[in-house]
């Protein structure tokens, strides 16, 4: 029998973590969609795109050859045979992709692209060989796989996920890192509020607040709601 959990949830909010742990626990798949986004951005400029041409970038994404790693121990993504999981966490790509994630036309191309994944992964002969998949973003619970076994909202006060962000961007959470990661933080999030609704919790969504958790007391809440 295969699981499909989805779990969405803001910039800081641990979600990443804390889904890649969940997976590892439960033996299933791990897709971070996110990832997906900033890939498409990442090849949008590599390839020299104007992210405001809708049109080129849709198209550009249409072609893309993306292939992502589900192995939540090592997850990995690559673009057109290139290795991009490290390129696609800096600062550059982070700035530019609520530009691309607010596309339409993109967002229905990968849209399909992770529903594919999410239906093979339940599937023998797949990476979890049917297991199932924790599959996580921003839509995941609404849009991608509103009809998922658990369905998850992690949130955390603006506070503990800017800190949080600061420690990973700057590795400390003294106030001039904070202050630094803020506008990037609060900023992304309005950008992408337009397009993806992730901050409240829609119908039959369980949310989870780690504002007072720390990451092991996050993963057991989340296992504790996986298995109830
Ligand atoms: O860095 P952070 O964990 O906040 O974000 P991410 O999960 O890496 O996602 C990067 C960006 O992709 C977000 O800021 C959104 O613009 C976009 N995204 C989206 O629109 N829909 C998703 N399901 C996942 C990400």
């Amino acid at each position: 029998m295969s699981i499909v959990v989805a779990i969405d949830g803001p910039s800081g909010s641990g979600k990443s973590s804390v889904s890649r742990r969940v997976a590892q626990r439960l033996g299933l798949a791990y897709l971070d969609t996110g990832a997906m986004y900033r890939a498409a951005t990442w090849w949008a400029v590599h390839e020299g795109v104007d992210l405001a041409d809708t049109g080129a970038v849709a198209a550009l994404v249409r072609d893309m050859v993306l292939v992502m790693v589900v192995d939540p121990r090592g997850p990995q993504v690559w673009v057109g045979g290139i290795d991009v999981t490290a390129a696609i966490r800096e600062t550059s790509v982070s700035t530019a992709v609520s530009a691309v994630a607010t596309n339409l036309d993109v967002r229905a191309e990968l849209a399909r692209r992770q529903r594919a994944e999410i239906a093979f992964q339940c599937e023998p002969g797949s990476w979890a060989d049917g297991r199932g998949i924790v599959a996580e973003g921003r839509d995941i619970t609404t849009v991608i796989a509103p009809d998922a076994d658990v369905r998850l909202l992690l949130t955390a006060s603006e506070e503990a996920r800017l800190a949080r962000r600061a420690r990973e961007v700057h590795g400390s959470d003294d106030a001039a890192a904070v202050e630094a990661t803020r506008d990037q933080v609060v900023r992304r999030d309005a950008d992408d509020s337009a397009v993806a609704q992730f901050l409240t919790a829609a119908d039959g969504v369980v949310t989870v607040d780690s504002s007072a958790l720390d990451l092991d007391q996050t993963v057991d809440a989340v296992l504790g709601v996986v298995e109830r």
